[in-house]
């Protein structure tokens, strides 16, 4: 990817931030990712009063991707508050992994858009349940 790419998820990701509605925990978050269509997607969190209703900023930038027409996500970048990674919650995994790959980037930028973390939905998802496990065609190498 080039350098202008991931400016561009890192500048989506923490524009999205900065609409996150994040009232009850005070920790707004911003994704944005690259899909296969070439086009970036963005989401934030949006939390609720009924606590367990709160929605996490991954899965908005997904759904933004699968309305628009995109599957596949070839890198995700997730802008946290503060200085410390926001590293995806297990269940955003799981969610990234249905149009993911292992070898998915995923890039953790602090709150002035600097990258703190690198990695991939592989190492922070292995041995992942999918649709090959449902369907029974799971192949291991
Ligand atoms: N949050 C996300 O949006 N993404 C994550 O992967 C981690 C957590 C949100 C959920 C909640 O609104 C706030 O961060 C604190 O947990």
């Amino acid at each position: 990817m080039a350098a202008s790419d991931i400016t561009a998820l890192i500048h989506a990701a923490t524009a999205a931030r900065d609409r996150a509605y994040a009232v009850y925990s005070n920790h707004p978050v911003g994704a944005a990712l690259l899909a296969d269509d070439g086009q970036i997607y963005a989401g934030c969190n949006v939390e609720n009063a009924a606590y367990p209703l709160g929605n996490c900023a991954e899965p908005a930038a997904i759904a933004a991707m699968v309305l628009a027409g995109g599957r596949n996500i070839a890198h995700l970048v997730v802008a946290g508050p503060g200085q410390v990674a926001c590293t995806p919650c297990g269940g955003c995994r799981q969610r990234i992994h249905e149009f993911g790959a292992p070898d998915t980037r995923i890039t953790m930028c602090d709150v002035d858009g600097n990258i703190v973390l690198e990695t991939t939905l592989g190492d922070v998802l292995p041995h992942a349940f999918g649709g090959a496990n449902v369907t029974g065609t799971k192949t291991y190498d």
